[in-house]
């Protein structure tokens, strides 16, 4: 038998899923494909969804900007895309379509895979800087994992607040932040605020010595902020390996098996350049 994976989006002729999810394929030696399905408009969702359903795929990704409009065709949402409100991952479960939200939790994954020590203690300081759709992510994989000390600094800080929902967590502004930036461990930068090469959300000059400072913005793969980290002794983690993880993720719920992603990080950095 041979299974059947789609991603579904738009624009996503450029996206690197395709590669990242046939090597898995390849690794795990499952025969199969995976393959893009755009959708260019609101429009034609449901028709889509519906030649989806009868095309007999075993589960896809969706991306942007429909990770919300899926929901409501959905049997049933896993716990991270409930707290997440957003969709990546769809996998047939019988006869049920399941939505799953691997982003943030991948991202976690990621982090707790190249600084193993961040394991070690559950009350390490963590700071996330910004409250998009990508902090919301984070923040709840943070939580599932066990995190029990996260802070969120964000311009708007009602974004935050919604972003908790309830959770133990607290809120400072971007300014406590740059004062109070040694007080972190883990800083996690998750604002649009990198892709202009220019400018950093704030300065880390008080950073301290072995910090992971991590940044979601992977175009330019270095940004300011990273650039600063690491002049000032951070340990940095580049944000590509974000769709990597949330990739892992992905391929283990629709196939039961955890892939080795050695090497991939490197390669992806090549073909991003
Ligand atoms: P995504 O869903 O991709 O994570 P988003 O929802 O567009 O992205 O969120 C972008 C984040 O970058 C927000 O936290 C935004 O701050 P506000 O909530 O105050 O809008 C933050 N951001 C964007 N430009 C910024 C700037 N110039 N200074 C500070 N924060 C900025």
């Amino acid at each position: 038998m041979s299974l059947k994976f789609k991603l579904i989006g738009y624009p996503i002729k450029h996206s690197l899923s395709p590669w990242i999810q046939t090597t898995f394929l390849e690794r795990s030696g499952i025969k199969g494909s995976y393959t893009l399905h755009e959708i260019a408009n609101e429009g034609i969702f449901e028709e889509e969804i519906n030649k989806l359903k009868a095309a007999e795929v075993n589960g896809f990704n969706i991306t942007v900007p429909y990770k919300e409009t899926i929901i409501p065709y959905l049997d049933r949402l896993d716990v991270t895309a409930e707290r997440v409100g957003a969709v990546n991952t769809v996998a047939l479960e019988g006869n049920n379509w399941v939505g799953y939200n691997t982003d943030g939790v991948g991202y976690v994954q990621a982090l707790r895979d190249k600084f193993p020590d961040m394991d070690g203690n559950k009350d390490v300081p963590i700071l996330i800087l910004g409250a998009g759709g990508a902090a919301r992510g984070i923040f709840h994989g943070l939580v599932l994992a066990g995190f029990k000390n996260l802070t969120l600094a964000n311009r708007t800080r009602s974004k935050c607040e919604n972003i908790i929902n309830g959770a133990d967590a607290s809120i400072i502004t971007l300014a406590e932040a740059e004062k109070n930036i040694a007080a972190f461990d883990v800083i996690i930068q998750t604002s649009s605020v990198g892709m202009n090469e220019a400018e950093q959300i704030i300065d880390l000059s008080n950073l301290r010595q072995g910090a992971i400072v991590s940044d979601i913005v992977y175009q330019p793969l270095v940004t300011q902020f990273l650039k600063q980290a690491e002049e000032k002794g951070g340990r940095i983690h580049y944000g590509h390996t974000m769709l990597l993880y949330q990739a892992q993720k992905a391929f283990e719920i629709w196939t039961n098996k955890n892939v080795n992603v050695e090497g991939m990080d490197e390669e992806m950095i090549e073909k991003i350049k």
